[in-house]
C-alpha cells in the first residue's frame, strides 16, 4: 500500500506538539491540535504564532490549525493522514492514548511517538497488531523549525510502506534531514551526544582538580574539534542539570550491559550539588556560567568555579596554535590528553555501536551534525584525523578496536569515506554510496 500525508493530527500542544503543528501549518497542511484542555491548546496556538521564536512564519498560516481536546475530539483524528503523539514523556499515558488513537484513526493513516527515550517495543506492548503496523517513532528535535534532524525509528513489526510515507513527508514537504535509527535507547544523536557531556563532565572533573580551568575546557570542546561555541558546560547550561539527569536516569534503566556510558549515568559530585540546589543552567538564571546585568546596563559573565564553589569573573581563553583544531587530539601534551579523553573517547564510542544504533556511518554522521550542530559527524573527524594513526594510538595504550575501526582494518582500506564523500565503508569491509540527503 502506498501511504500519503496531506494532514496532521498533533496530540499534545507542548513545547514538540506546537512546534510541530506550527511547522506542518506553515507548509500548508491540515492541522487537528488537540491537547488537554481547550484552554491549553489555545494557548499553544498562541505560541505557535506569537512565541519567541514562532513557530509559524507566516500568521495567517494559523488557519490550517483547528484546536480540540483529548477528551472530547479525539474521534476527528479519523480525517488525518498522520497521528503524531507528543504528550507527556511517559510511558502509561502514551499506551492509553494509542489504544483509543486505534479505535478511532482511519485505515491507512499512519501513526508516530515523538518520544525522546521510551522503546517503541514498549509503547506497542499489549496494543492491536494493525497499530504495531503502522506506527515509527518520529524524533524531532528542538525548536522543530530550525534543527534539521529527525530521527525515524521502526519497531520490528512497521511496515516498510508507513516508514515511506514518513520518509518522504518529513524529508520532502517538512525539510527535516531524515535519518534511519534503531530501537534503542536515546536512538543515535542523544545516545552519542548524552555519552559526551555525562562521560564529559567526569573526566573534566579529573581535569579541573589538575588545574584545567572550565573555560579551557569549553575552549578545547568547541572550534578546535568543529563544536558549537558553547563547549561542554556551556552546552550542559543550555539543556539543563534537570533535563540531563532525566536522560541519564534513563539510560541507567536502558543502556545495554557493558555499554561505556554505563559509568556515566549520574553526575560527579560538584555538579550534583548545583543540581540539588536547583542551580539547573540558563533557565534558572545560571549553572555553569551566569550574565549579569550591571546599573549602567553593561552586562558581565561570570563562571561558577567548581573547585572554589564560588562565582568568578569568566576567564577569557586563548589556545596555543597546535591546540586550535581537530590534531589537538592527538597531541602528546596535557590539552591534547584531555581533548583526546573528551572527544576521543566519544569518537572510539561512536565506532562501537554500529550495527547496534544505526546500519551504517552515514546515519551516525548526520545526526551529529544535524542535531548537535557538529561540523563534522565521528566518522568525518576519524577521517580528517587518520583512521590508522587512531589505530596506531590505540594499539599503543593496548585499548582494544572498537568495531568500525576493527572493519576499516579488516578491510585495509585508510578512510570510512572515500570518492569525496560520495562512498562509505560498511559494515561488510565493502564501500557503498551515500544516500542523497
Ligand atoms: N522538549 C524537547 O526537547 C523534546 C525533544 C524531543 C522529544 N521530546 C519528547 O516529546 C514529547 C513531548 O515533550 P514536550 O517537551 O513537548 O513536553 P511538554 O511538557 O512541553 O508538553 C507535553 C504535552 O502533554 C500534555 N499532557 C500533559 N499531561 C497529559 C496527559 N495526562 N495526557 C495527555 N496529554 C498530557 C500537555 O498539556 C502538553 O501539551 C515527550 O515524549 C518528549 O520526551 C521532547
Amino acid at each position: 500500500m502506498s501511504r500519503k500525508i496531506n494532514s496532521v493530527a498533533v496530540l499534545g500542544g507542548g513545547t514538540m506538539g506546537a512546534g510541530i503543528a506550527g511547522l506542518c501549518a506553515e507548509r500548508d497542511c491540515k492541522v487537528l491540535l488537540l491537547d488537554v484542555s481547550l484552554e491549553v491548546a489555545e494557548k499553544a496556538l498562541e505560541r505557535i504564532v506569537g512565541g519567541r521564536p514562532p513557530a509559524l512564519d507566516t500568521p495567517e498560516k494559523a488557519a490550517n490549525i483547528t484546536l480540540g481536546t483529548l477528551e472530547d475530539d479525539l474521534e476527528k483524528i479519523a480525517d488525518y493522514d498522520w497521528i503524531c503523539e507528543a504528550v507527556i514523556e511517559d510511558l502509561a499515558t502514551k499506551q492509553a492514548l494509542f489504544a483509543r488513537i486505534e479505535k478511532v484513526r482511519k485505515v491507512g493513516s499512519v501513526v508516530s511517538s515523538n518520544t525522546s527515550g521510551i522503546p517503541l517495543r514498549d509503547i506497542i506492548e499489549g496494543l492491536p497488531d494493525t497499530l504495531a503496523a503502522d506506527i515509527a517513532i518520529t524524533h524531532f528535535f528542538n525548536p522543530v523549525k530550525v534543527m534539521r534532524l529527525m530521527e525515524l525509528v521502526p519497531s520490528d513489526k512497521t511496515t516498510p510502506d508507513v516508514m515511506e510515507a514518513f520518509s518522504d513527508f518529513c524529508g520532502g514537504t517538512l525539510g527535516k534531514g531524515v535519518v534511519y535509527a534503531k530501537d534503542t535507547v536515546n536512538f543515535i544523536g542523544n545516545r552519542i551526544g548524552c555519552f559526551w557531556m555525562l562521560m564529559g563532565l567526569h573526566r573534566a572533573n579529573v581535569a579541573l582538580n589538575q588545574g584545567v580551568d572550565m573555560e579551557t575546557i569549553d575552549a578545547l570542546m568547541s572550534t578546535p574539534v568543529g563544536l558549537p561555541p558553547t563547549g561542554l558546560y556551556g552546552l550542559v547550561d543550555l539543556i539543563g542539570l534537570d533535563v540531563m539527569d532525566f536522560v541519564g536516569k534513563n539510560l541507567a534503566l536502558n543502556l545495554p550491559k557493558f555499554d561505556l556510558g554505563e559509568g556515566f549515568t549520574d553526575f560527579p559530585a560538584s555538579v550534583q550539588a548545583l543540581f540539588d540546589r536547583g542551580q539547573l543552567g540558563r533557565k534558572t538564571g545560571g549553572g555553569f556560567y551566569r550574565v549579569q546585568k550591571l546599573d549602567d546596563g553593561s552586562k558581565k559573565k561570570e563562571t561558577f568555579d567548581l573547585k572554589s564553589g564560588d562565582w568568578r569573573p569568566t576567564k577569557s581563553i586563548t589556545l596555543k596554535k597546535e591546540h586550535r583544531d581537530l590534531t589537538v587530539l592527538l597531541a602528546d601534551d596535557p590539552l591534547g590528553w584531555l581533548a583526546w579523553d573528551l572527544m576521543g573517547e566519544t569518537l572510539l564510542y561512536a565506532a562501537g555501536l554500529l550495527p547496534q544504533i544505526a546500519d551504517d556511518i552515514v546515519n551516525i554522521d548526520r545526526a551529529m551534525r544535524w542535531g548537535f550542530a557538529w561540523t563534522n559527524g565521528p566518522f568525518q573527524m576519524l577521517d580528517a584525523l587518520g583512521p590508522l594513526k587512531v589505530i596506531e594510538k590505540l594499539e599503543a595504550m593496548e585499548g582494544e578496536l572498537p568495531k568500525m575501526l576493527k572493519v576499516l582494518q579488516d578491510s585495509g582500506e585508510t578512510h570510512f569515506y572515500r570518492n569525496e564523500g560520495a562512498e562509505y565503508l560498511g559494515l561488510d569491509g565493502a564501500y557503498h554510496p551515500v544516500p542523497g540527503e
